[in-house]
């Protein structure tokens, strides 16, 4: 085996750490920006930024899967017990899924709801659902238990990365740090 093949490319690693950092700030944010007693103009700056970086986020995960079907993911450096290599794969399946449900679940819910999204407003893009209360209520329960799932996978994901980074050393960490790698 090549070492080039267990590395991750500088796209996917530039992708994967500004979507990182984008997600782990919406969350904090979505939560903060439905608490009663807000001054109004904070609140709106809240939630205009979220809905936008929301919609950033959309378009990012479609590009990243397109990168990732384009150029495979890197192979693991060190041999994996097969239940680690599940519980890996099942982390990161569910974080793609939550990446993916999330953003969907938050477009649906402002766009049913009648809502605007500032910045698909300015590029004057139609809203691409019809306007529903029920089904804004449903994306709303979706997006909201969605919420508690996707922290609590990227608490995981965190934490297996630290614990290969710090414990283990086993190069496992280094396929996706730092965000600019030798592939292109
Ligand atoms: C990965 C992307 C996203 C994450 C991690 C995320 C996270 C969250 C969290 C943690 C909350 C607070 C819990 C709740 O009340 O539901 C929330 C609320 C909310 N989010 Fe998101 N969100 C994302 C994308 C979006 C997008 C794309 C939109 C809309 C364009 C959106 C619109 C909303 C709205 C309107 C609320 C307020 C709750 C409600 O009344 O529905 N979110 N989000």
């Amino acid at each position: 085996m090549s070492a080039d093949t267990t590395q991750y490319t500088t796209t996917a690693r530039l992708i994967h750490w500004t979507m990182a950092i984008l997600v782990i700030g919406m969350i904090p944010v979505g939560f903060l920006m439905v608490q009663k007693g807000l001054d109004r103009s904070f609140q709106n700056f809240l939630f205009i930024s979220h809905k936008n970086i929301g919609v950033l986020l959309l378009i990012l995960i479609f590009v990243r899967l397109f990168n990732r079907w384009r150029s495979p993911p890197a192979l693991h450096p060190v041999p994996m017990a097969p239940l680690q290599k599940l519980a890996a794969h099942m982390t990161h399946v569910g974080l793609y899924g939550l990446l993916l449900m999330m953003p969907l679940a938050g477009y649906i819910r402002v766009r049913a709801g009648g809502f605007p999204i500032e910045s698909l407003d300015a590029l004057g893009i139609p809203a691409l659902v019809p306007r529903s209360e029920a089904l804004a209520e449903a994306a709303k329960m979706v997006h909201f238990y969605g919420s508690y799932a996707i922290a609590a996978l990227i608490v995981m994901h965190i934490g297996a990365a630290c614990f290969h980074g710090l414990f283990l050393k086993d190069g496992v960490f280094s396929r996706m740090w730092p965000p600019v790698g030798k592939k292109v």
